[in-house]
């Protein structure tokens, strides 16, 4: 803390220089330097590289902690331990935290925890996005429950938060113990390779409780969280790429509930894509890449995939249409032949759910042979997660369109936005097939006795199927009932959703009076 003897020398515009100074230290030059050793950059360097330039405005930044136990008495830091306020990204309003490890490890304070609150405050008054950089040793020990409490005040307000602000968490160091339950509460979570990490108890509690040798990395690492549990929606390879990731992510998004994302200026041009034509191959069992029919179909170079490496049987994602910000679902051919099981269902419902929060249009691409069988799914509950998916699109009132490329299969069908459950506009392309299941299941069921009786069961079968196929395996049956709007070449499909998007741009849907839903958790 400030020497008083010293200040007493000084004038008031001298004192007030002195203490800002001092503030912009943190914990000191040493732990500065040992921040940037380990290759990582300080709270104030996050901030600095986030907002526009010249733009932070800083709140609380002589705050100090109460507690005297422990030695605290004789340690105070300006700011204690984290840097909180309000700038610009890309002249957009937001509101931000930077947890400062220089300060006692960036641990949380009764104080340090009421200045995130009042800005998380603010955010949500003035309708703006909250972003947080933590890194932190959880809570500060020396305060015992002050600590708990101020983690438990954050943890309501981002509860309350949800759905009304967008809430993007970037890891940028430790986040242990309770301190990772703020982040997971929030709308997504990024982390940085070899440098961050979240988990419940660390590696020597475990070693403790389970025997399982573990390492910090292994455990809670940006790529056991991005590719294993999902925890992390990105992982980034440095920390800048995680601050350029952080910005992009906001352009897609509205400042609030009540707004829709910016759009950019679009000049209609190149609308008819003819490479779409030969995407998806001749025989329906050949797998295909949907990222390259998101890429026919969208802006040029406009995708940022949301969990690219986990469950990557399905795909989720940011795009731009005609300069506006749409979210984009597809089934993924390329993995598990598209099929839904635990974690595409959750992955898809967490990134539906946001995007009709934030009033952000959905685009589905359906190419699905159905859930997956199996004891594994059955007894992890598949029943309960594909509903999650399926509660999410029946509640979803933002504008949804459907696009089946080949596959539509049983209750895959109806989960992944049917006209049934509320999609406003719902397209197949000429390869299309919708049907309760895949010709030879079928007819291996229906047609049993008749098969078996057969002078030559497998000839018998083969004609079944045949049949099935011509009948069933086409997009016609479901357009003769209307349950498909148009049968459209792939070439214009491109031409058709962004027509149709601006058709639905309007759209007004309420959901029924309620205090609210209970999806299936
Ligand atoms: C007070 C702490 C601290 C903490 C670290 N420091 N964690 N001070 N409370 N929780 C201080 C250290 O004393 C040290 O001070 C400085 O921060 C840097 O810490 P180091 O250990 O030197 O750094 P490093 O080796 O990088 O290890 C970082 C760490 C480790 C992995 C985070 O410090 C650690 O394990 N800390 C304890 C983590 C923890 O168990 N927290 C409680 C979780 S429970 P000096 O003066 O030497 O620089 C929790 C409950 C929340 O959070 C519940 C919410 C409901």
């Amino acid at each position: 803390m400030s020497d008083l003897h010293a200040e007493a020398q000084l004038s008031k515009t001298e004192i007030l220089a002195r203490k800002n100074a001092e503030a912009l230290l943190g914990g000191g030059q040493d732990r500065i330097d040992a921040q940037h050793k380990r290759g990582k950059l300080t709270a104030r360097e996050r901030i600095d590289l986030l907002l526009d330039e010249g733009s932070f405005e800083e709140i609380g930044k002589f705050v100090m902690h109460r507690t005297k136990d422990f030695g605290l008495d004789k340690e105070y830091y300006l700011g204690d331990g984290v840097v909180t306020g309000y700038g610009t990204v890309n002249g957009r309003l937001v509101y931000v935290f930077s947890q400062d490890f220089t300060v006692f490890g960036g641990s949380l304070s009764e104080t340090y925890a009421n200045k995130i609150v009042k800005i998380m405050d603010l955010a949500l008054q003035n309708g703006a996005p909250l972003l947080g950089f933590n890194d932190s040793g959880g809570a500060r020990i020396q305060e015992g429950v002050l600590s708990l409490a101020g983690y438990s005040d954050i943890f309501y307000k981002n509860t309350l938060a949800s759905g009304v602000i967008p809430q993007l968490s970037a890891i940028m160091g430790p986040c242990a113990g309770g301190a990772a339950y703020s982040p997971a509460i929030t709308d997504f979570i990024l982390m940085v390779e070899n440098t961050s990490y979240m988990f419940v108890t660390g590696p020597n509690v475990v070693k403790t409780v389970t025997h399982e040798s573990v390492t910090s990395e292994e455990l809670g690492g940006a790529n056991t969280h991005s590719s294993r549990s999902g925890v992390t929606h990105f992982a980034c390879a440095n920390e800048i790429a995680c601050i350029t990731r952080l910005k992009q992510l906001l352009s897609y998004m509205p400042q609030n509930c009540e707004e829709t994302a910016p759009a950019l200026p679009y000049e209609p041009a190149d609308e008819l894509r003819p490479l779409l034509d030969s995407i998806v191959p001749e025989n329906p069992n050949q797998p295909y890449d949907m990222r390259e029919v998101i890429a026919g179909i969208i802006d040029a170079d406009s995708f940022l995939e949301v969990h690219e490496n986990f469950a990557e049987n399905i795909v989720v994602g940011f795009a731009r249409l005609g300069g506006r910000s749409i979210g984009i679902v597809g089934n993924q051919p390329a993995v598990l032949a598209g099929v839904l099981d635990i974690n595409a269902s959750t992955k898809a419902a967490r990134f539906v759910r946001f995007c009709d929060s934030f009033n952000i249009p959905l685009l589905v691409l359906e190419d699905v042979p159905g859930f997956l069988p199996g004891t594994e799914q059955e007894w992890r509950g598949i029943i309960t997660n594909g509903a999650k998916l399926l509660y999410a699109f029946c509640e979803a009132t933002v504008p949804r369109i459907t696009v089946i490329t080949r596959k539509a299969y049983g209750g895959a069908y109806a989960v992944m936005n049917s006209k049934h459950i509320g999609a406003d506009m719902n397209y197949a392309w000429p390869t299309a097939e919708i049907a309760v299941m895949g010709a030879k299941g079928a007819a291996e069921i229906i047609f049993k006795r008749e098969i078996a009786q057969a002078e030559a069961p497998e000839a018998k079968l083969q004609e079944k199927v045949d049949d099935y196929q011509q009948k069933f395996a086409t997009p016609y049956r479901a357009a003769h009932h209307g349950f498909i709007d148009e049968v459209i070449l792939p070439s214009e499909t491109r031409q058709k959703l962004i027509r149709a998007f601006k058709m639905l741009e309007n759209k007004v849907a309420t959901l029924p009076r309620k205090k609210h839903g209970n999806i299936p958790l």
